[in-house]
């Protein structure tokens, strides 16, 4: 089977496409016939090695993990013996965390790991990327923030794959949602029930003072000192993007400040958070917005694109 692999860090170039022998499921596990699977800006950094302190996790002169792609959608081909929740030809979806490997025709993965039938009414490529986005701002939302209803939340880099997931699951928890994004985006923000849109490129939304409850920089372009004015008192800055800035307040106002590897979480802590985010594209209250798709035979072209800045959602990379 094709897999797509990186073997030291570096530029898009470094990936290959490699055949290996298709995986065989353990007594536990279930064999997913990949359909979708995302490309995200997550796996350009470990793709890179950056941020360079990164490295002491990821290997410290090249990657540990030399495979690629976290999250999947697909049909189970064969299972374990001991496999109960899962038949073969089921559809699927979920995510390998930290193994990667899902930007590949194929997969084992064990049955009480990330993975759960895929909603009748989204495709394959709606389903791969929920784990990137809508997993992680899900995370920050409920098991970070605590976002209560009414709480007024602001998500800069609305317009990404974790901002435009935010904007739709703080409004689904209740809150009043401010998005910042550019001007061509815009619409899309408000379509995705932002109740107000700052655009960046003419407003910076520190002129509104004391505004907000959590301010969410999902894109990691603004930071605590520029926030803390237009945050309530006991409002909460938070980013899933690491920086020696963030890394210095999350730990000298924790209370205030906060960053979170959704990916170093154990899957015990969040399967019931992936469950949640089903039954809510099960009850057609979120939507996956998709950019582009790429046959996986082009994804180095992808990883290129993810590393424009300008991506609008997310990229899926499909099977043929
Ligand atoms: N900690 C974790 O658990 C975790 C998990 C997953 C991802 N991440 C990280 O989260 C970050 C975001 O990922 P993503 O895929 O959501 O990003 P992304 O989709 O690549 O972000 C691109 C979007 O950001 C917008 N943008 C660019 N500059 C902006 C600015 N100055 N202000 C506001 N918006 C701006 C762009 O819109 P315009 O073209 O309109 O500017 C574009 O739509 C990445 O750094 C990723 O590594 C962390």
């Amino acid at each position: 089977m094709k897999t797509a692999i990186y073997t030291k860090y570096g530029s898009p170039e470094i990936i290959k496409i490699i055949d290996v022998e298709k995986p065989s499921p353990k007594s536990n596990e279930v064999l997913v016939k990949i359909k979708a699977s995302s490309a995200t800006r997550a796996d350009t950094m470990m793709r890179q090695g950056s941020p360079t302190f990164g490295r002491l996790f990821l290997g410290l002169f090249k990657p540990k993990n030399t495979s690629l792609g976290t999250g999947f959608s697909g049909v189970i081909e064969s299972i374990g013996d001991e496999v109960s929740k899962f038949k073969i030809a089921d559809a699927v979806l979920g995510e390998k965390l930290f193994s990667n490997g899902c930007n590949a025709e194929y997969i084992c993965i064990a049955e009480d790991m990330i993975i759960t039938h895929k909603p009748i009414n989204i495709s394959h490529q709606e389903a791969a990327p929920i784990c990137d986005g809508f997993l992680t701002s899900y995370n920050f939302l409920k098991d970070i923030a605590n976002i209560q209803q009414g709480q007024h939340v602001l998500v800069n880099g609305a317009s990404g794959s974790l901002g435009s997931a935010a904007v739709q699951l703080a409004k689904v928890m209740g809150a009043k949602v401010t998005g910042v994004c550019s001007t061509k985006n815009m619409e899309l923000v408000k379509s995705l029930g932002a109740d107000f849109v700052i655009d960046y490129k003419k407003n910076h939304f520190s002129k509104n003072t004391n505004m907000y409850d959590v301010i969410y920089d999902s894109v990691g372009k603004t930071n605590y000192s520029m926030s803390k004015k237009a945050l309530k008192p006991n409002g909460v800055f938070m980013t899933p993007v690491l920086s020696l800035n963030v890394l210095w307040y999350s730990i000298s106002n924790s209370k205030r400040v906060k960053f979170g590897a959704t990916g170093l979480k154990k899957p015990e802590d969040l399967k019931p958070l992936f469950l949640e985010l089903v039954t809510f594209f099960k009850q057609k209250k979120l939507k996956t917005v998709i950019d582009k798709s790429y046959d996986l035979s082009e994804i180095i072209e992808a990883h290129h694109y993810l590393e424009t800045d300008r991506k609008v959602g997310n990229i899926v990379i499909i099977n043929q």
